[in-house]
């Protein structure tokens, strides 16, 4: 009994074994002991199993290639030989999902009706590019058992293109809290973008309607939530609707793209996208497709749209028929890749399903471009479904083609890549996408090390300032990040018009991201709180270094142009990986980024810090390290740092004034000032006069005020121009000069003594006082002397005035000696 089980056990086993006619076998003894075991079992060589050493492929010769049995002879040969370390006959192992792909080369050949005019589909864009979704299709994908919704207005799930593919788990209805997701009808048919964007990622193929979805066998569905009031519930509820479930969301809205409003996801909207990156798709991430928006004419950047601008979502961009950048399109640093869409008038449009069972070639913006997107990813989970969202965004970005565009204004980046503001990587190349997941392998665990600017609190006062941070991206901490994937620059900053400022961040690696552009319609004083600018042109360099933070402001690229602001705090956030984030399956080389350049070029824009191998002497006036010999090239600073130049000096110069430990430009009319406007200088040029009370510095003295060495002081009330203080020589409105005074007109004093009169007066009254006093000094003097008050005088018949008078002579002296002898 036993044994007959065991032999049916066996029967089952090598039935169902598939037996491949090669052994993998680790040999011991060197090349010495792989010819040993060749000549004693009389297999073939057929090399090494990859890079694993001592391990070889060993093939039975004359055997077909599978049979369903093992080779018992060939075991007994091995199991016996000393030099054997291990082996193992292979076993084909049926691969579930190459059995369900085959290779599909009908697969542009397509009966419905519209499927010609897809342009996009069929080199129809300039240079004869395209998408390259066909060559994907004819590797045999098409998005089979992956679920798409449409996050939208709603969606026609009996539209005959959709009807097959339509998915009522992935289906709900936020405003009406139902499960039909239906539009709501109405004469103008507003509610016919979801129906459309569905359409673009799932329209059915070969049923003679309308056009070809990108993903025609994916299942799709929608969540109805644009067409009512939306809060931050709604799209909680929509972001996180049966994550379980849906694979890909997609989502062609946010803020409101007038490039005044700075916005993003709410708290509950937050934490629907946290939960699901880690909870979507079994813990390997919910895909978020989401439209960079269509505020280009409104000179809007995608930056200042929270969910554009999130880590989690894969921001899609538009490039037109010609390549060229449609007039919607919105700029941003968070954009990764674009599909097609519409462009000007004359250019073609995106061909779906619309409302009432119809079909357009109408379908346009950045809300076009999401759904192709969402399709292409659909090929790529299809292509292999174990891809988490850092994967899916991993291979998006390498893959994407900037070939396709004329106007990319692209950065080469550390990595060799191009990248642009505009279109990220380039347009999204399906068949590349889908050949790099077939091979990929999960990236290792991702890292996020936030890093802190030391200097707050700077006055922002027209001139560049420019802020480093030096970072090890926390190396030797279980956070380490050694290689990127998404930088956040968290930016706290007040300013009088917030739409003027500009943000610049360089890499270590001397890339330089645009973060924010300026933004005329944003007329606003405003405020960024800890709003984290996201890039995602890093991509791949290593974070250690000096990164440079550069803020401008209107009077910075205008003289004319409006400053102030206050740049609270910075840092920088880093995601990345510890290890190497890209191994390929059975070490598939990485293929080169499409868009690498000669390395010449690479290095004239390769900017950064030079790794000179010489320790370099650093600039007196460094405290601590620097980068280079160069006053300017000190890390930190031991007094001050200009902050238009980043050059560290003993004290702020003329020109300049400190704040904190920066010294910033004083505005242009001053020569020494308090702060950065025209009205706190201190001291001013020579071709200017400085003005008591306003601080400012003028070439003419202003109305009312009066020029003294080179100063202009006010003149008294009233005064309109004067010589000197109370010298008026013309008076402000209403009043009228009386004199050098203004008086109030009509109101000229009568009885008052014109001005001009004073002095004659004056003098006049002076005399008078002169002349009385003079007369009452004689009368006095008269009377003293009538009266001998003081005994000024005597006379020979008077007696003397007495002894302690003034008498100088002895008595003798007042008698003749004849009168005494006599
Ligand atoms: C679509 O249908 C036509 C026949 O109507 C067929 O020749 C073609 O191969 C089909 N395409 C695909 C991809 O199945
Ligand atoms: C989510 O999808 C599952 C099928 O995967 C389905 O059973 C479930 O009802 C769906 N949940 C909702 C709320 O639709
Ligand atoms: C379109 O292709 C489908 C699938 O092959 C086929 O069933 C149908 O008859 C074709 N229709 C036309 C009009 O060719
Ligand atoms: C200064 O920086 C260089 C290059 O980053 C480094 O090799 C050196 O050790 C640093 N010196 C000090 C004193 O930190």
């Amino acid at each position: 009994m036993y044994q007959l089980l065991w032999i049916v056990f066996l029967l089952i086993v090598t039935c169902q074994a598939n037996y491949i006619n090669q052994f993998a076998v680790h040999i011991k003894g060197g090349r010495e002991g792989l010819n040993r075991v060749l000549r004693s079992t009389g297999l073939i060589n057929k090399g090494q199993i990859g890079s694993i050493d001592d391990h070889y492929f060993l093939e039975i010769p004359n055997r077909q290639r599978r049979s369903a049995t093992h080779s018992p002879e060939h075991h007994a040969l091995l199991s016996n030989h000393q030099d054997v370390h291990w082996f193992e006959q292979q076993v084909h192992k049926p691969r579930y999902k190459r059995d369900l792909i085959k290779p599909n080369p009908n697969a542009d050949e397509f009966n419905d009706s519209l499927y010609g005019a897809q342009w996009y589909l069929h080199g129809g864009g300039r240079g004869g590019f395209d998408m390259n979704v066909i060559p994907a299709w004819q590797k045999g994908y098409s998005g089979r058992n992956v679920v798409i919704t449409i996050l939208d207005d709603g969606i026609e799930r009996n539209h005959p293109d959709l009807q097959q593919n339509y998915d009522p788990y992935a289906s709900y209805d936020v405003n009406d809290h139902d499960n039909d997701p239906m539009p709501r009808y109405d004469p103008t048919d507003e509610n016919r973008h979801g129906t459309r964007c569905a359409g673009e990622v799932s329209a059915v193929a070969n049923n003679t309607v309308c056009g070809v979805g990108i993903a025609f066998n994916s299942k799709i569905g929608g969540v109805r939530m644009l067409d009512g009031e939306v809060y931050d519930a709604v799209e909680a509820a929509s972001l996180s609707f049966n994550s379980t479930h849906i694979d890909i969301y997609s989502a062609s809205w946010g803020p409101d793209d007038d490039g005044r409003v700075v916005d993003g996801p709410g708290p509950l909207a937050k934490k629907a996208f946290i939960n699901g990156i880690a909870k979507g798709r079994q813990g390997k991430g919910s895909i978020y497709v989401w439209a960079s928006g269509n505020g280009g004419n409104a000179q809007d950047s995608c930056n200042c749209d929270g969910y554009t601008n999130s880590v989690y979502t894969l921001s899609i961009s538009s490039t037109s028929e010609h390549g060229s950048k449609p007039w919607y399109l919105e700029e941003c640093s968070s954009t990764l890749a674009s599909t097609y869409s519409s462009g000007s008038y004359s250019e073609k449009q995106i061909v779906t399903v619309d409302l009432h069972g119809r079909c357009t070639e109408t379908h346009t913006g950045t809300s076009a471009s999401a759904p192709l997107a969402a399709g292409v990813v659909a090929l790529v989970l299809e292509a292999n479904p174990s891809l988490t969202w850092r994967d899916v965004q991993y291979i998006t970005l390498m893959t994407a083609n900037p070939k396709p565009m004329v106007d990319g204004n692209w950065i080469v980046n550390g990595m060799g890549r191009k990248v642009s503001t505009r279109y990220g990587y380039g347009l999204m190349d399906a068949s590349a996408m889908v050949d790099l997941a077939e091979v990929w392998t999960n990236v290792p665990e991702q890292h996020i090390c936030e890093v802190f600017a030391s200097a707050n609190n700077i006055q922002l006062d027209g001139s560049k300032f420019v802020g480093y941070i030096d970072t090890k991206a926390c190396d030797g901490l279980p956070n380490n990040v050694n290689h990127l994937e998404h930088v956040q620059v968290k930016i706290s900053l007040h300013h009088k018009k917030r739409g003027d400022v500009i943000i610049h961040i360089k890499s270590p690696m001397g890339t330089k991201s645009l973060m924010l552009p300026r933004r005329p319609n944003d007329r606003q004083e405003g405020e960024f709180k800890s709003w984290p600018f996201l890039s995602v042109h890093f991509w791949g360099e290593n974070p250690t270094g000096i990164w440079t933070l550069e803020i401008e402001d209107a009077k910075t690229y205008n003289p004319h142009g409006s400053t102030g602001g206050v740049l609270k705090s910075w840092s920088i956030i880093l995601h990345g990986t510890e290890k190497e984030p890209v191994n390929l399956k059975n070490g598939t080389p990485v293929v080169a980024p499409v868009t690498t350049v000669a390395s010449t070029t690479k290095q004239t824009s390769y900017t950064g810090p030079p790794t000179s191998p010489t320790p370099v002497i650093c600039h007196s006036e460094c405290k601590g390290n620097c980068t280079g010999p160069k006053p300017t090239e000190c890390i930190d600073c031991k007094s001050v740092r200009i902050g238009s130049t980043g050059e560290c000096v003993k004290s702020c110069d003329d020109g300049y004034y400190q704040n904190s430990d920066l010294c910033l430009n004083c505005h242009d009319t001053c020569k020494t000032c308090s702060g950065p406007t025209s009205s706190e200088c201190i001291t001013c040029p020579t071709n200017r006069y400085f003005t008591e009370k306003h601080h400012i510095c003028v070439e003419e003295c202003l109305p009312g005020y009066y020029n003294v060495e080179g100063n202009c002081l006010r003149c008294s009330k009233h005064c309109k121009e004067c010589t000197e203080k109370d010298q008026c020589t013309a008076c402000v409105k209403n009043m009228e000069l009386f004199g050098t005074k203004c008086v109030r007109a009509g109101s000229k004093p009568h009885i008052l003594i014109p001005d001009s009169m004073q002095g004659i007066v004056l003098a006049l009254v002076i005399l008078c006082v002169f002349l009385l006093c003079f007369v009452i000094m004689i009368v006095f003097f008269m009377y003293a002397r009538n009266k001998n008050l003081f005994c000024w005088s005597y006379s020979y018949d008077k007696l003397p005035c007495s002894d302690d008078g003034v008498m100088p002579v002895s008595k003798s002296d007042y008698y003749d000696e004849d009168d005494i002898s006599a």
